[in-house]
């Protein structure tokens, strides 16, 4: 089987083509080729199974149609521009988050071989006088472009395989964090970085105050629930498409005391407190609990404690000192 996974250059895309490459197999079947598409040209991965990269713009139908071809079975669509950026710069949210969602979904269409989807949704599709906790059956009501473009999408992936153009699921991701690499444009940029940069020796900024409660997943266990996603049987998913990943609360001071707990009390010296209102005004509206039963009762799962995803970013992705 071929998968093509689309925003392949990514964090959470790469870490998926890595994953994928060393399992060798997706639903039962052998991975013949996995193909990771990106506006920006992705790294390579090697592994046993082939990995192609190919440059896509998903806003451009003509682009998508080069990677979205006949032979591809199951579609991973991880592209997007994350919460900060879609808010600042509404047109360019609204033209990649939701019209390449669509062009995605219309080329998968124009295939007629009704391959399965798997989009990656966010818990900003919550907001507004929302339960505390969020349960499967919690109305969506974002309050930011970025969660209206992603509800968007779950209703078009619903409604895509409703209609039998596809075999499509979403998963609600929690915040990822660890996530390696740099600070991105997300609001909830921080809430990696304050971990990241002081594992690493360097200072950061936390904008909120350390009593702020959050819904966290580590990178390895989000991609091990984007594998799981892609094998769930259609008939075990039903009419509703998409839900919410697995994660699990933990406030600020907890994740400084795991990486305390892991590494010693040096890192956190290196956090310094400064209030930023535009990044809180964003936050404040993600401060619930969430319940993700439907996702655990399909095999989906968290991390036991967040020492975990301080650990997973040590072996995984933290840079080696240099010598
Ligand atoms: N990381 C998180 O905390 C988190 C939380 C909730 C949801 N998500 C969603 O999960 C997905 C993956 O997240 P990530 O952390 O790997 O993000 P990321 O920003 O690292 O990766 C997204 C990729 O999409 C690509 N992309 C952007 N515009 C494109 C276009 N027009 N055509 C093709 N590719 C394009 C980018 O180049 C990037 O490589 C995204 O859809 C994101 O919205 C992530």
């Amino acid at each position: 089987m071929k998968v093509l996974i689309i925003g392949g250059g990514g964090v959470i895309g790469q870490k998926l083509g890595q994953r994928l490459a060393a399992r060798g197999t997706l639903r039962g079947q052998a991975i013949d080729r996995i193909v990771l598409a990106d506006i920006v040209d992705p790294a390579p991965i090697s592994g046993d199974v082939p990995v192609d990269t190919i440059q896509v713009d998903i806003a451009d139908p003509q682009s998508v149609a080069k990677a979205v071809t006949a032979d591809v079975d199951v579609i991973y669509l991880l592209a997007a521009i994350v919460s900060g950026q879609a808010e600042s710069d509404m047109d360019l949210g609204y033209r990649i988050n939701l019209q390449g969602t669509i062009n995605v979904l219309e080329q998968a269409r124009a295939l007629g071989t009704c391959p399965v989807v798997v989009f990656s949704s966010s818990m900003a599709v919550y907001g507004g006088d929302v339960p505390d906790p969020i349960g499967d059956h919690t109305p969506l009501l974002p309050q930011t472009s970025y969660g209206a473009q992603k509800a968007m999408g779950e209703l078009l992936v619903n409604d895509y395989t409703r209609k039998g153009f596809i075999d499509g699921r979403g998963f609600r991701l929690p915040t990822i964090s660890v996530r390696p690499g740099k600070a991105n444009l997300a609001a909830s940029s921080f809430m990696s970085s304050i971990l990241r940069e002081p594992l690493n020796g360097q200072a950061a900024i936390c904008p909120v105050e350390d009593d702020f409660p959050h819904y966290y997943l580590s990178p390895r266990m989000c991609v091990e629930n984007l594998v799981r996603g892609a094998e769930i049987a259609a008939e075990d998913l039903g009419t509703n498409r998409c839900m919410q990943m697995p994660g699990r609360m933990w406030t600020i001071r907890q994740l400084i005391d795991a990486m305390t707990a892991v590494a010693g009390p040096e890192p956190a010296k290196l956090i310094r407190w400064e209030a930023q209102p535009e990044v809180q005004r964003i936050v404040m509206g993600w401060k619930y609990d969430l319940r993700a039963d439907r996702a655990l009762s399909l095999g989906l799962t968290a991390d036991d404690s967040f020492e975990d995803n301080v650990r997973y970013y040590i072996e995984d992705d933290r840079p080696a000192a240099p010598a």
